[in-house]
């Protein structure tokens, strides 16, 4: 048995898989963000480990023979985040999310200092963890002064269950921090953000042991105390549940941020277009992304401005669309990386007349961000990295609109994967087993198979070429009006 542990922007997911990787058993707990000011973006950590407390505590109650058979656990969360602690491992204030543009000034100093787009392979963008410790140490410096340790969301997860400072390669590649070629701490960016070596956590692979289960918590849960591997960011964490870890098909992830991703060979940055360059969650493997911020986002926005649940403002698009809203969404809410690397960049609806209605508005935001993703597509193209096929994940995959839409417009042949749960959490789990057998081959990291493939239609495809030259019109128009 394997246990997987996703920490997801909206929620925490445990995912406990037997041997075959069949599900034994899934547990969800809820979680927020605060926006105290506009473009901020904060969770407490207290709160992850009481959502993890609940969904592993679910899992052992449920499931108490396969719990007490478990082999070991897999870590997976949102990236980029900065979590602070102090010398006693005292959380210093809530964590700046991945989503979060505060700390856009930072980002001309820090590549100024020194070569970030060398080293890391990576523009200096405001959601990194970066540039978000030099606002630190710039609005809050008794905060910044304090900080022993930084580490990210999943391995401040890591800290409670085994007791250790461990992060890994995939997630470490968002900090800034990391020599993305030799998987190493660089000493040159730390110094340029003002901190060393001292400060970071040891680094392993995703499928190596970072620690074990603390006796207590393994007693509680009913549990052996079973290595925790290393895990992997959200993203790589996916594409290890979808076996996505050589060149070919990628995967598209619909979720609170948008995700095109490829793996790679080698390390190839091109820090053009705001295109991300990381490593994989195994070893000598790496991956490229697009990263677009508001996907579901914009959905659950448009849910709460409306006080109409998702699926309902999903219904009110036929799952055979054949004509373009005639309204126009652009998805900046949060800002957005790829391409623009803008954290100052707002989201519009525009081309309104009186007679449109919410199924127009809905349709609209779907196509926003299927455009968004249009750009993500020309974005690794130019980078080296051309994709035909993706398998389509996360919460927005589940509508067929939203798919027809995204493949009409985008020209991808996605791949719906067989009935399963192929996200985060999965992925950990497999990275868990990779770490207890030593197996980190398509054994393990094994693609699903597909229940249908979702292809582009060629009339929609035509009308939605000429929509995507207006939302490529429309930012730079709307860039400079105040809002
Ligand atoms: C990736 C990114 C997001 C987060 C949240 O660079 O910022 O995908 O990992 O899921």
């Amino acid at each position: 048995m394997y246990l997987g542990l996703d920490l997801g922007t909206s929620g925490i997911k445990a995912m406990l898989v037997d041997e075959n990787f069949a599900t034994i058993g899934v547990a969800h707990a809820g979680l927020t963000v605060s926006r105290p000011h506009p473009g901020w973006s904060e969770q407490a950590p207290a709160d992850w480990i009481t959502a993890s407390e609940q969904v592993i505590g679910e899992l052992a109650r449920q499931h108490p023979q396969a719990m007490a058979r478990l082999r070991a656990i897999g870590l997976s969360g949102h990236m980029h985040g900065a979590t602070l602690l102090d010398a006693a491992d005292n959380v210093l204030r809530p964590c700046i999310l991945w989503n979060d543009g505060r700390s856009g000034p930072q980002c001309a100093e820090l590549t100024a200092r020194a070569d970030f787009h060398g080293i890391a392979g990576n523009l200096v963008m405001a959601g990194f963890t970066a540039p978000k410790l030099l606002w630190v140490a710039e609005n809050e410096p008794q905060i910044f002064e304090k900080t022993a340790k930084v580490l990210l969301p999943k391995d401040y997860l890591r800290l409670w269950l085994t007791g250790e400072h461990v992060a890994e390669m995939s997630d470490a590649a968002g900090t800034l921090w990391l020599d993305v070629a030799r998987r190493d701490w660089s000493d040159e960016l730390l110094a340029a953000t003002g901190l060393s070596r001292a400060q970071m956590p040891a680094l392993v692979e995703g499928s190596d042991v970072s620690g074990s289960l603390r006796a207590d918590l393994a007693e509680r849960w009913g549990v052996p105390r079973v290595p925790v591997a290393g895990g992997g960011g959200d993203n790589a964490a996916t594409a290890c549940g979808m076996g996505v870890m050589t060149p070919g098909t990628g995967f598209l992830s619909l979720g609170t941020s948008g995700v095109l991703f490829a793996a790679t060979e080698s390390y190839a940055p091109n820090t053009g277009d705001a295109v991300h360059t990381f490593c994989h969650a195994v070893p000598a493997t790496w991956h490229q992304m697009g990263v677009i911020l508001s996907a579901t986002d914009s959905m659950t926005w448009l849910s709460e401005i409306t006080g109409r649940p998702v699926p309902e403002l999903a219904a009110l698009v036929s799952e055979t669309v054949a004509t373009p809203s005639p309204v126009s969404f652009l998805p900046y809410l949060s800002g957005e990386r790829t391409p623009l690397n803008d954290p100052d960049a707002t989201g519009a609806f525009f081309g309104l007349r009186r007679a449109h209605g919410l199924p127009d508005l809905a349709q609209a935001v779907m196509e926003g961000v299927a455009m968004a993703f249009t750009d993500c597509i020309h974005a690794l193209r130019k980078a080296g990295t051309p994709i035909e096929a993706a398998y389509a994940v996360g919460g927005g995959a589940r509508s067929r609109a939203w798919l027809r839409i995204m493949a009409s417009a985008t020209g991808l042949r996605l791949l719906e994967p067989e009935d399963g749960d192929f996200g985060a959490a999965f992925g950990a789990a497999k990275l868990a087993a990779a770490c207890a057998t030593g197996d980190t081959s398509e054994r393990v990291f094994a693609k699903p198979a597909v229940r249908a493939e979702v292809v582009p239609d060629a009339a929609l495809a035509d009308a939605y070429a000429k929509k995507y030259e207006a939302y490529r019109a429309a930012y730079p128009r709307l860039r400079d009006l105040p809002g």
